[in-house]
């Protein structure tokens, strides 16, 4: 079975359900609050476990109530973690989330463990990396870290799946080692600098972040779905209309399907389809890992579709 690997963030997400969004200085009245796991490598990895893949994780958690926590959700979700490790001067890494009515949220990390994931770290884990067809990169890690994660995946042959979030500018050395780079469209304008609200922007920005070198560039826009950028061409892929509940981790669950779907040897347009259904099943439940789809669940949404 192919095997994927995720290096990444591991974060104890706090989730508040407010009705709106406070102003500055507001105090609200929450409608709920709730802990799931979280943390946008780990999101990943779990959402490609929910599809049925095996996964390889490179992280780290606080040796504190959280990170034994985690740990035992990595293991019930059968996720390979001989390179999580656990740091004992630091917490776990934590996300307080609040999501409104609509199921938009606001985000704020504290990176604790995740910081340490150094690049000798990586290198550490090279062995797993290398058993792997492909690698799963996000940004809340030390960038060298991401960097030292994509220069060994791509000598060993990899696919390397780069979501640039949470935004961040990006060192010129990492983007010839990214086969599919995944910006939304905030990340995409802040690489690149093109207004990305209409869609002649979001093709200028693709094209911008293959010049850099990415060998295509997925663009992800929300409920319009997604666009394929290689060279000059744009092709969007339309989105599912789905009850939205809780968009968290959306992202995440998208990377996730595509990951999967290209292992697979589908098509670009058809991995993001699927990468779409994916992101979409995820946003009708509540939580970041607790909302992801099986695999029976996006073939049906895909089917469903089609149909
Ligand atoms: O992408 C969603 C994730 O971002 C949350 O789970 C939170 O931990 C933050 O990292």
């Amino acid at each position: 079975m192919t095997k994927f690997c995720v290096v990444g963030s591991l974060n104890m997400d706090m989730v508040t359900r407010v009705e709106r969004f406070p102003q500055p200085g507001e105090t609200l009245t929450g409608l709920s609050f709730n802990i799931f796991p979280g943390g946008k490598g780990a999101n990943q990895a779990v959402a490609l476990a929910r599809l049925g893949a095996r996964v390889e994780m490179v992280g780290a958690l606080g040796d504190d109530v959280l990170g034994n926590r985690y740990a035992q959700i990595l293991a019930e979700a059968r996720i390979g973690m001989a390179a999580v490790a656990r740091e004992a001067e630091v917490s776990t890494g934590t996300a307080s989330i609040e999501v409104s009515a609509a199921g938009e949220n606001h985000i704020v990390i504290v990176a604790g463990a995740n910081a340490l994931v150094q690049p000798a770290r990586v290198e550490a884990a090279r062995p797993i990396i290398e058993t792997c067809a492909s690698l799963l990169l996000q940004l809340e890690i030390p960038m060298e870290s991401v960097l030292a994660a994509a220069r060994i995946a791509k000598a060993a042959g990899l696919a390397v799946i780069l979501d640039p979030a949470p935004a961040r500018e990006l060192p010129a050395e990492l983007y010839p080692l990214v086969s599919v780079i995944t910006p939304n469209e905030h990340e995409a304008r802040l690489l690149t600098g093109e207004d990305c609200s209409t869609e002649a922007g979001i093709a200028r920005a693709g094209k911008r972040l293959c010049e850099m070198g990415a060998a295509c560039a997925i663009i992800k826009a929300g409920p319009r779905g997604a666009f394929i950028v290689q060279g000059t061409s744009c092709k969007r892929i339309p989105g599912f209309a789905v009850k939205v509940v809780d968009t968290t981790a959306a992202g995440d669950s998208f990377n996730a399907g595509l990951a999967l779907a290209l292992a697979e040897g589908r098509e670009l347009p058809e991995a993001v389809r699927f990468a779409n259904a994916v992101g979409a099943l995820s946003t009708t439940r509540e939580g970041a890992q607790s909302a992801m789809p099986s695999l029976e669940e996006a073939r049906a949404l895909v089917a469903k579709a089609g149909a």
